[in-house]
C-alpha cells in the first residue's frame, strides 16, 4: 500500500516537472527562501510567490502571483490579521504552521498546501500536480477532491443544495426571467463551504475579476477556483461546525447592521404603481381590509423621464404630501435608483457629475455611455470615494420628501445591448485604476455602500432599508438582497427556498425573492402558497411585471386573500422571534433562514432533492416548502422532536412523514425545547402591540436557548447601549425555564408575559420564583388573524391548538420559572 503511493507520489511529482516545463499551463514552482514577518511569511519558489498570513487560529489568508504582489487591498474585507501565536517547523521536505486550530503544510518541491486539524486529520489539500496553476493570466487553485465531500455556499447560485458535481461562473448579470439552472445571475459571493468526514471548512477566493468554481464538474480529480486575472488571494478557515465557518467568514467580510424594525414587515410592489392616487388606493385597500403591511414601493415610473433622482411632475404632483400621508397609515415608501444617469443637458445630477468628474470613462477621457431606461446614459464611479460621496449626498430631496427605502436595480451594470459593458471602461479603483474586468463584480456592491452611508447621514442616523439586486462579498454590511427577476412558477418558488437559504450561508442574512414571481401570472394557488413561504423569508416582498395581472394579495379571491392575511399577520406575531434573529446575525453572521446543512450537517437526508428546500426559520421553526399544486409532501424532520404547528401533534425526529399541505396549510413544525417569543398582531411596526409578549415554549429533552432582543427598532443608539437583551433558557433537566437578566439601557415595550406551554403534561404545576402561578387551559390560534365577528371574518379550516398559559409581569431582573 505504502509503496503504491510512493510510486504514485513520484509519478505526479514527474508529471508535475514535465507540465510545468512544456504546457500552457504553469504551476507554483519550488520553494527557493522564506521570510516571517509577525503574523505572514513569505515564501519565494523558482516560478512565483506565496504569502501566508494567520489572520486568526482557524483563519490562513494564501496569496499567490507569479510575478510581484500588488498592494494589499480589498472591498470585501474588513478585518485585520489578529495576533493569533502559530509556530514554524522546517523539515526536509516540508514547511508546517501550527495554530491552535490549524495545521498547514507546505511542501517545498512544488510548493503545495494541505491544511490539518490539529490532530492531523485532513481538512483540504491541493491537487499535488496543479496547486495554483495559471494560463496566461488566468490563475486557478486546484484541490483535491475527497470521497463524500459535499460544497454549499456560493451565494445566488441556482441548483441543489449540494453542489457537488457542478461548476459556476461569477460575473454579475442582469438575468431577466432566468431558468431554475441559469448561471450566472446577480451577485458574486467566491465563498463557499466544504464538509466531509464530521469535518468542515471554508474557502473564500476574494478576486473581483470573473471568476470559476468547479466542484468536480466533469471529472473525478479536484474541486477548483479561478479568476480570469489577479492574484489568487483566498481565506482558508476551519471551525468545529459551519456556524462557525460563517462566524468566521463575517468577521472577515463584516456583518449587518440592524435593519429598521418596519423592514421586517411585508412589503408590497409592483412595476409600478402610479399615479399618487393609486398608491393611496393600494395602501388604503390594505388598511380596509385589515392586511398588514409596513413598505409600498415605487418602481422607476415615479421619476421624471426616468431620470433618478426625480419625481414625475404630474403622476407624483406632491410627493411629500403623498409620502406623509402614507406616513400616517404607518407605511414607509420606497424608491427605486439606478444607477445610470440620463445624459440631459440642464439634469442637475448629469450635469453636476460630469463637472465634478463623477462617471467611469474611457481610457481616452471620453465618458463612458450606455443605454438604459432613461436613454443613454453616464455611470456613476462607485469606486472612486469622492463619486461614493457624491451619489450619497444626491438622496438629499429624497430624503426630506420622505423616503426612507431605496432600492438599487440594475447594478450589474445593466444596459440595453445584454449589459456588454466593455472591458475597457476605467474605474477609479482607489486612485489605482482597474477596469471593467475586475470591477464589474464589485459596482452593485459599491453602489449600496454609497446609498446607505449618503442615506443613513441624511436621515440623522435612521436606519434606511437598502435593498440590491447585484453585489460582491461584504454587501451585507450596506444592503439586504433580493434575487431579480424570477417567474412566477412552482418551480421557482422553491429554487427561491434554495436561493435565500444559499444566501443565508453565504453571510447575508436579509434575502428574499419576488413573493408570487415576477414575470408571468401567478395562479391564486401559486400567490396563496408563497405568501405562506414569503411570510418566512427574511425579507417579505411581493413584485411583479408591469405586464402580469393584478397582484395584491386581495386579486385572487376572497380565499387567498384570507390565506394571505393570515400568514401576514402569523409574520407580524413572530416579529419579536425575527427581530431577534437578525440581532444574532448582526452579532454572528448566522442567517434568519437556515438551510438545515447548518445545523444537520452529517445527515445525508436533508441534502436529498426531496428535502433541500426544507430550512429552519431562526433556530426553531422548520419550514417545509411545498409546491401550490400539492397537498399531500414527505417531510423530513431531523434528530430531536418535533411539534406540528398546525395540530400541535409531538412527533419524532429523524424521520420521514407525510404531512398535509391544503394551501392553507404551509408545514411548519417547532422544535422540542424552543424558545418563541410572540406579540399580538398588528397592521403595521408602527402600531403598538400592546404590553403583552407572548413566550411560547415548546416540550423538550434538551436544554436550549434563545436571546430574546429588543431596541428602538429606528436608530443606531442600540450600537452604544441602547438595548434590551435577555437570555431565555428552557432546561428539561432541572425543570426551570429561565429569563436571564436584561441587559442593556433599553426597556422593554412588553410589561407582562403570558407564557404559552405546548407539550406539557395535563395537571402540570408552574411556580415562579418559589410561587404557584395560575395554568389555565387556553386555545392558541396562530394562524387566524381575525375572530368570528370581525367584518372580513372567513372561516378557515384552521383549529387553534389546545395549550397551557400563565402569566407574570415582566421584571428585568432574573425570573425562575419551575414546573412539575
Ligand atoms: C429590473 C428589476 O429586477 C425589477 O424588479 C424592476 O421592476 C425592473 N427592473 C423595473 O425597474
Amino acid at each position: 500500500m505504502k509503496k503504491t503511493i510512493l510510486t504514485l507520489t513520484l509519478f505526479t511529482l514527474l508529471m508535475s516537472q514535465a507540465f510545468s516545463q512544456g504546457s500552457l499551463s504553469r504551476s507554483l514552482g519550488n520553494l527557493t527562501t522564506f521570510s516571517r514577518e509577525e503574523q505572514r511569511l513569505i515564501l519565494n519558489t523558482d516560478f512565483g510567490k506565496a504569502e501566508l498570513t494567520v489572520y486568526e487560529a482557524g483563519i490562513i489568508r494564501i496569496r499567490i502571483v507569479k510575478d510581484e504582489f500588488r498592494k494589499d487591498f480589498s472591498y470585501a474585507v474588513v478585518a485585520v490579521p489578529g495576533k493569533a501565536g502559530y509556530t514554524l517547523e522546517e523539515t526536509q521536505d516540508r514547511l508546517v504552521v501550527r495554530t491552535e486550530a490549524l495545521r498547514l503544510d507546505v511542501s517545498r518541491n512544488p510548493v503545495r498546501f494541505s491544511f490539518y486539524t490539529p490532530d492531523g486529520r485532513m481538512l483540504n489539500a491541493d491537487d499535488p500536480a496543479f496547486g495554483t496553476s495559471w494560463i496566461g493570466t488566468e490563475v486557478t487553485t486546484y484541490k483535491q477532491l475527497i470521497d463524500g465531500e459535499r460544497f454549499t455556499g456560493l451565494g445566488e447560485k441556482t441548483g441543489n443544495l449540494d453542489r457537488r458535481g457542478s461548476a459556476y461562473d461569477n460575473w454579475n448579470t442582469d438575468n431577466p426571467r432566468y431558468g431554475p439552472n441559469d448561471d450566472p445571475l446577480y451577485v458574486t459571493i467566491p465563498f463557499y463551504i466544504g464538509t466531509h468526514d464530521s469535518l468542515v471548512y471554508g474557502i473564500f477566493m476574494d478576486n473581483s475579476h470573473r471568476s470559476r468554481f468547479n466542484f468536480g464538474a466533469s471529472n473525478d480529480r479536484f474541486s477548483s477556483f479561478s479568476a480570469d486575472d489577479g492574484e489568487m488571494d483566498y481565506y482558508f478557515m476551519h471551525a468545529p461546525s459551519v456556524a462557525g465557518i460563517l462566524k468566521q467568514y463575517t468577521h472577515l467580510t463584516g456583518r449587518m447592521t440592524m435593519p429598521p424594525l418596519w423592514a421586517l414587515g411585508y412589503q408590497q410592489c409592483r412595476w409600478s404603481y402610479f399615479p399618487d392616487t393609486e398608491v393611496l388606493n393600494t395602501a388604503q385597500n390594505f388598511r380596509d381590509r385589515r392586511i398588514p403591511l409596513d413598505v409600498i414601493y415605487l418602481d422607476i415610473h415615479h421619476m421624471d423621464a426616468y431620470k433618478i433622482f426625480t419625481w414625475h411632475p404630474d403622476r407624483f404632483s406632491n410627493p411629500a404630501k403623498l409620502l406623509s400621508d402614507l406616513k400616517a397609515m404607518g407605511i414607509h415608501t420606497t424608491l427605486i435608483v439606478d444607477p445610470g444617469i440620463k445624459v440631459e443637458k440642464g439634469y442637475e445630477a448629469y450635469e453636476d457629475g460630469l463637472q465634478k468628474d463623477m462617471f467611469a470613462k474611457y481610457p481616452d477621457g471620453a465618458v463612458y455611455t450606455a443605454q438604459v431606461w432613461p436613454g443613454w446614459c453616464h455611470f456613476p464611479d462607485f469606486t472612486k470615494p469622492a463619486a461614493r460621496a457624491w451619489w450619497g449626498e444626491k438622496f438629499r430631496g429624497l430624503v426630506n420628501d420622505g423616503v426612507t427605502g431605496f432600492w438599487n436595480d440594475m447594478n450589474e451594470i445593466a444596459s440595453w445591448g445584454n449589459g456588454y459593458t466593455p472591458h475597457l471602461v476605467e474605474f477609479d479603483w482607489e486612485g489605482r485604476k482597474t477596469s471593467y474586468r475586475e470591477a464589474k463584480n464589485v459596482y452593485g456592491l459599491l453602489m449600496s455602500k454609497s446609498t446607505y452611508e449618503g442615506t443613513r447621514k441624511l436621515m440623522n442616523d435612521h436606519r434606511p432599508l437598502i435593498l440590491t439586486r447585484a453585489g460582491y462579498s461584504g454587501l451585507q454590511r450596506y444592503t439586504a438582497l433580493w434575487t431579480g427577476d424570477n417567474q412566477a412558477t412552482d418551480e421557482h418558488m422553491m429554487l427561491g427556498c434554495r436561493l435565500v437559504n444559499s444566501i443565508g450561508l453565504s453571510g447575508v442574512a436579509f434575502t428574499g425573492v419576488d413573493v408570487g414571481g415576477f414575470s408571468k401570472d401567478a395562479s391564486p394557488a401559486l400567490f396563496a402558497r408563497w405568501i405562506g413561504i414569503g411570510a418566512f423569508s427574511p425579507f417579505f416582498r411581493s413584485h411583479t411585471h408591469y405586464d402580469t395581472r393584478q397582484a395584491e394579495p386581495w386579486a385572487y379571491g376572497e380565499v387567498v386573500e384570507n390565506i394571505s392575511r393570515n400568514y401576514i399577520s402569523l409574520r407580524y406575531k413572530l416579529l419579536p422571534y425575527l427581530y431577534s434573529n437578525f440581532r444574532e446575525a448582526v452579532l454572528s453572521g448566522m442567517p434568519v433562514a437556515r438551510s438545515l446543512s447548518i445545523d444537520y450537517t452529517f445527515d445525508n437526508k436533508i441534502y436529498q432533492t426531496e428535502y433541500q428546500n426544507q430550512y429552519l426559520f431562526g433556530p426553531f421553526i422548520l419550514v417545509a416548502p411545498v409546491e401550490s399544486t400539492r397537498d399531500l409532501v414527505r417531510v423530513y424532520l431531523p434528530e430531536g422532536e418535533w411539534y406540528d404547528l398546525h395540530t400541535g401533534k409531538r412527533l419524532e425526529g429523524n424521520n420521514e412523514i407525510i404531512a398535509e399541505a391544503p394551501l392553507y396549510r404551509l408545514p411548519l413544525y417547532a422544535k422540542g425545547g424552543a424558545v418563541i417569543p410572540m406579540q399580538r398582531s398588528v397592521l403595521s411596526t408602527a402600531e403598538n402591540p400592546g404590553s403583552t409578549l407572548f413566550l411560547h415554549v415548546f416540550n423538550g429533552n434538551t436544554v436550549n436557548s434563545f436571546t430574546y432582543y429588543e431596541d428602538d427598532g429606528e436608530t443606531y443608539a442600540y450600537e452604544n447601549g441602547n438595548n434590551y437583551s435577555r437570555l431565555i433558557r428552557f432546561d428539561p433537566q432541572r425543570r426551570e425555564i429561565v429569563l436571564e437578566a436584561a441587559e442593556g439601557n433599553f426597556s422593554s415595550k412588553f410589561s407582562e408575559v403570558e407564557l404559552i406551554l405546548h407539550g406539557f403534561a395535563d395537571g402540570t404545576k408552574l411556580w415562579l420564583d418559589g410561587k404557584n402561578l395560575k395554568l389555565t387551559s387556553h386555545l392558541t390560534d396562530l394562524f387566524n388573524a381575525l375572530e368570528p365577528g370581525d367584518p372580513q371574518y372567513l372561516e378557515s379550516p384552521h383549529k387553534p391548538l389546545p395549550t397551557i398559559k400563565a402569566e407574570f409581569s415582566l421584571k428585568n431582573s432574573r425570573i425562575v420559572i419551575g414546573w412539575e
